[in-house]
């Protein structure tokens, strides 16, 4: 006859086999991650569809030496998925930046639950070997800086690229100096208002023009902005006139077409353009696109200065930047904020609202 002691014991050693081979099985279907992707899957005809997308499964297998397995948290929606996916064929993952976890790692560099912004597609988990990144893809997908007790997230917006994109395309372009008119059209967007704010910080007159009177109200009251113009409701010519009777000296384009014809001839002598982005002709096929007004006498008898520009330009500099833009966060001198939609299959949805306007500040989307 067993004594309790002993049955005790042995019931103990069978608990402890048990959770043993659970925690062996759990590890091994770890190791064979089943990660969601959406791919591009349809041409898109002016606004994208929900239906030009397609979310697809795929069993990830184990890492090799100097790979990471990543798992998504943040996912980035950003205007330049419009245009840009139409270089790439259909059947592609869509493209886009994400802020990961490492949740497995077999490369030093990259520990476990180390976090990265990486520019990965939409995927909720994925396999990346950082020994295969060189050059300028090195600002595509790194370890995310220390950020103190700021959101992760920001590395998507204003300690990200889009930071990076108000940053220099504003300072290095427009060279602003204290007490000249600065314009941004996309005011209430990722990089707009960033611009706004950094020409408050060098000490300019800052006018915003966004797509609602909510928006205009958030950058003129919270953001510091002097004044902001609803396109959709207002003149933007006459109104434009009225905060700025003696004309812009720095013009931030974040939406090209009308608007911007507007703006330009409403420019000061020597007066410089920086040319970010033209998201009001994106969802319209080219040989749609409107005539635009001759705009060459002005930039001739104001001397104006008009440059385009890809924020890879300045990879060298990126880090930089985004310590410049985590000081002034810090200094409480920028603000964020961000629009967050809830769920990776809601991925579709978010960027179709994006380029419809219902984001304020930064548009991601949580996992
Ligand atoms: N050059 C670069 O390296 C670079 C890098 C990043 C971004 N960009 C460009 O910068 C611009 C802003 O990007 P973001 O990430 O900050 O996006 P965002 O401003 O956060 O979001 C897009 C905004 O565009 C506005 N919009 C949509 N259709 C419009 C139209 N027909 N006319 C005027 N505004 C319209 C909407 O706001 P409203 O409610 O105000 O209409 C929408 O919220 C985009 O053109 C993007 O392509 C360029």
């Amino acid at each position: 006859m067993k004594s309790y002691r002993s049955v005790f014991f042995a019931n103990s050693f069978l608990l402890i086999k048990n959770i043993f081979q659970q925690q062996q099985s759990s590890y091994t279907t770890n190791k064979m991650v089943n990660a969601k992707k959406f791919i591009f899957a349809k041409r898109f005809d002016g606004l994208p569809k929900v239906t030009d997308f397609r979310l697809e499964e795929e069993v990830l297998e184990e890492l090799k030496d100097g790979e990471v397995l990543l798992e998504a948290i943040y996912l980035s929606v950003d205007p330049y998925m419009r245009p840009y996916s139409e270089k790439y064929p259909t059947g592609i993952t869509m493209i886009g930046s994400q802020i990961a976890k490492v949740i497995e790692s077999k490369n030093s560099a990259y520990p476990k639950d180390a976090l990265v912004c990486g520019y990965l597609g939409w995927r909720t988990h994925t396999i990346f070997n950082p020994n295969e990144v060189s050059g300028d893809d090195a600002i595509k997908t790194y370890i995310l800086p220390s950020f103190g007790g700021l959101p992760p997230s920001l590395g998507l917006g204003q300690l990200g690229m889009p930071g990076n994109t108000a940053y220099f395309g504003f300072l290095d372009i427009c060279k602003p100096k204290e007490g000249e008119v600065v314009v941004v059209s996309g005011a209430a967007g990722a990089v707009g208002n960033l611009v706004g704010q950094i020409g408050k910080i060098k000490g300019c007159k800052v006018i915003g023009i966004a797509g609602s009177d909510d928006k205009c109200t958030w950058l003129t009251s919270e953001l510091g902005f002097d004044h902001a113009i609803n396109y959709k409701t207002e003149s933007v010519a006459e109104v434009l006139k009225k905060y700025a009777p003696d004309g812009v000296d720095c013009y931030f384009d974040n939406v090209g077409g009308a608007i911007s014809s507007i703006v330009i001839n409403q420019m000061r002598d020597f007066g410089r353009i920086s040319v970010c982005g033209s998201i009001s002709s994106y969802n319209t096929p080219v040989a749609e696109w409107p005539k635009v007004p001759i705009l060459q006498p002005t930039f001739v008898f104001k001397q104006l200065k008009m440059e385009g520009f890809i924020v890879s330009r300045f990879c060298s500099k990126w880090f930089e930047a985004i310590q410049c833009m985590k000081k002034w966060t810090d200094e409480g001198k920028l603000k964020y904020r961000e629009t967050v939609t809830n769920g990776f299959e809601n991925m579709p949805q978010a960027l179709i609202d994006m380029l419809q306007g219902q984001n304020t500040g930064k548009a991601i989307v949580k996992v």
